[in-house]
């Protein structure tokens, strides 16, 4: 059978071989993130090989609520590829984001956290095993896989 992979958070131009899911205002996703209901629209429990987070992280509102949702859709040793901004940049990375979302192309519904967040961590709190990680430029790339 051939694997599920998505690209949550996708925006409009989504991976090649992947799936796109966003949260709701998008139009012509695969998926649907319903963040207030803590579900995926159109998507199974425990169906997905691959989650892809490609510079999104640091756009959730709630991040735990959203790992823990991702949880619930990726099957047992399933993977989550997360790429987003080191803590080193961090302050960098939300001044361009307040001058791209919030300056030159307006977007007051893009939320991101003023402050760095440790996703590892969390990850590790939740069982998942760090199977990669490198260091990108001022991004960082890791792979994690559900136990
Ligand atoms: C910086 S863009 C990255 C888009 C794409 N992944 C890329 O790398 O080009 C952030 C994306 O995260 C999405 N996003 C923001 N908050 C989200 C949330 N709570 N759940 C899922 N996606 C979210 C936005 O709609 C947007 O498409």
């Amino acid at each position: 059978m051939e694997s599920l992979k998505i690209d949550f958070g996708s925006g409009y131009n989504h991976k090649e071989g992947y799936k796109s899911c966003d949260i709701t205002f998008l139009p012509n996703l695969d998926y649907v993130y319903d963040e207030e209901n803590d579900k995926i629209l159109y998507l199974k429990e425990e169906s997905v090989d691959e989650f892809y987070l490609r510079n999104v992280v640091h756009h959730l509102k709630n991040m735990q609520k959203t790992f823990k949702c991702l949880d619930k859709y990726l099957k047992k040793g399933g993977i989550i590829q997360i790429i987003d901004v080191r803590k080193e940049f961090y302050n960098e990375n939300v001044f361009l984001d307040k001058l791209w979302y919030r300056g030159i192309i307006p977007r007051e519904e893009i939320w991101f956290s003023e402050n760095y967040r440790d996703y590892i961590d969390l990850l590790k709190q939740m069982n998942y095993s760090m199977e990669e990680y490198k260091v990108e430029n001022e991004k960082e790339v890791s792979i994690w896989k559900k136990l």
